[in-house]
């Protein structure tokens, strides 16, 4: 088995790689990439740096050039619905770019040419990562995360999100590597722990709780190694 696991910025990948302890190192395309075992699976993480552009550039590098066969994701997001709060765990249930805007052709906000509005997360992922929560007595929430190349920071852009897409959790690289990953036929989980409530406050919380989000969202997605790791 074959899994990757990517995040945006190098304090997410950080508390992974820590987990894991030894690794090798891969450049391309001016990005690294860190292959290692673990148990019986061969892990490639990697960050991909900030945006949609950037995480569907290495989604596709680690399918096409490290062979993954499923995709985790791990990183912080900002909390849209109100009973999210700063380290609380959401899984994308489904993605939408929030700031794909062709509505002027008579599409609705978020369509995606020759697509569709929400990409869908695998459910068999979903299931792994429910009975992980259930093991270690955790609340994983679920719903819509939007994703879009802006950090929300503004409560009417916010509340424009929420209302527009019905979605849960704002970040700005999910739906770039869902959208990858369903063009490729790549089951994928993008899973975020909490970092800020995308509100005037969001620059300070975002920096203050970053690394303690981020752990919070690695040591669940090694747990959820361990399971998917038991069903191969
Ligand atoms: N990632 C974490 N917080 C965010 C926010 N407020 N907007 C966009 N991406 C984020």
């Amino acid at each position: 088995m074959n899994i990757a696991i990517m995040g945006a910025m190098v304090e997410e990948i950080t508390p992974l790689l820590e987990r894991f302890g030894e690794y090798k190192t891969v450049e391309i395309a001016n990005n690294k990439f860190y292959t290692l075992k673990y148990k019986n699976i061969d892990v490639t993480v990697a960050y991909s740096k900030i945006g949609k552009v950037n995480a569907a550039l290495t989604a596709s590098i680690l399918i096409n050039r490290f062979g993954a066969e499923k995709l985790l994701f791990s990183g912080v997001a900002g909390a849209i619905r109100d009973d999210l709060h700063i380290g609380d765990l959401i899984a994308a249930e489904a993605l939408v770019q929030h700031d794909l805007d062709i509505t002027v052709f008579g599409h609705p906000y978020g369509f995606v040419p020759e697509s569709k509005v929400l990409i869908k997360a695998d459910t068999k992922l979903l299931k792994a990562a429910q009975e992980t929560a259930k093991a270690l007595n955790l609340t994983l929430k679920s719903g819509i995360i939007a994703t879009g190349d802006q950090f929300i920071c503004d409560g009417a852009k916010k509340e424009w999100i929420r209302k527009t897409f019905e979605a849960d959790a704002i970040e700005m690289e999910g739906a770039g590597v869902a959208f990858v990953c369903d063009a490729l036929n790549i089951p994928f989980f993008i899973l975020r722990a909490i970092s800020d409530a995308a509100d005037a406050h969001a620059g300070f919380d975002f920096d203050e709780f970053l690394q303690s989000s981020s752990k919070i969202s690695a040591d669940f997605i090694i747990s959820m190694l361990d399971k998917l790791e038991k069903q191969i």
